[in-house]
């Protein structure tokens, strides 16, 4: 049990989103430090004798999810998955999501796009009014960063390349991370097709109709929101 109190609406709200995983189904297994919560959750479960098979959304989780006895398999193999439990940085009223700010929001989507129910598990500080306070990931090709960086400048978008250890960040797919700034953008659906629509933008952090249930930690107690 966490001992640290955001940390711990993390592990509550991932404990209660096992309740959705049945014997026989496939389950995407979302990246992140909630996400993860949930795989550790869900090795208890099969340790115990559930039967499911998931799908990782990034190395990180699927090393993880080894470690803790999940049977794994692609999408490719499983085609559609009953349920995928994932984090986000932000989510509103609407259920509209921020995610990516672990790095893996390609193949978080993608797993997203191919799955019945898509649950999210957060602490309470993710709820928000408006989207935007957390910065905006968009995966661009390596080759293309600097002309899309360019781009997102002259849309007042603030864009910055994400660094680790002094490098770009990297993602599972060998792109780069730009983050930027949506704070002032009202309609989300217009800019996320501008964005999709650059050449060399691969993905976007915004999740806008992929959600249906919400799982928030709210000290020792969770809220469901359907
Ligand atoms: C990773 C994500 C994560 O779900 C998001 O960053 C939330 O992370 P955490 O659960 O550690 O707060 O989108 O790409």
């Amino acid at each position: 049990m966490s001992s640290n109190p955001k940390d711990r609406e993390k592990e509550i709200a991932a404990l209660e989103s096992l309740k959705y995983i049945k014997d026989g189904m496939k389950v995407g297994l979302g990246t992140g430090s909630t996400a993860a919560h949930m795989v550790k959750g869900l090795g208890r479960l099969v340790a115990n004798g559930l039967q499911v098979v998931g799908v990782p959304s990034s190395d990180a989780t699927e090393t993880l999810a080894i470690e803790v006895g999940i049977p794994l398999t692609t999408l490719d193999k499983a085609k559609r998955l009953d349920v995928t439990i994932d984090g986000a940085d932000e989510f509103d009223g609407n259920f509209q999501l921020i995610k990516g700010g672990g790095g893996a929001l390609l193949r978080e989507k993608i797993l997203a796009y191919n799955t019945d129910i898509n649950i999210i598990i957060a602490d309470a500080a993710k709820q928000v009014e408006r989207l935007g306070k957390f910065k905006l990931p968009v995966e661009t090709i390596q080759f293309a960063t600097t002309s899309i960086s360019k781009i997102l400048e002259e849309m007042s978008l603030s864009p910055i390349l994400r660094m680790k250890a002094d490098q770009p960040y990297t993602t599972d797919e060998g792109n780069f991370i730009l983050d930027i700034d949506i704070f002032d953008v009202d309609d989300l659906t217009t800019l996320n097709t501008k964005l999709i629509s650059i050449p060399g933008v691969v993905e976007t952090g915004l999740f806008l109709d992929t959600t249906s249930i919400v799982i928030v930690g709210q000290g020792e107690t969770t809220k469901t929101l359907k």
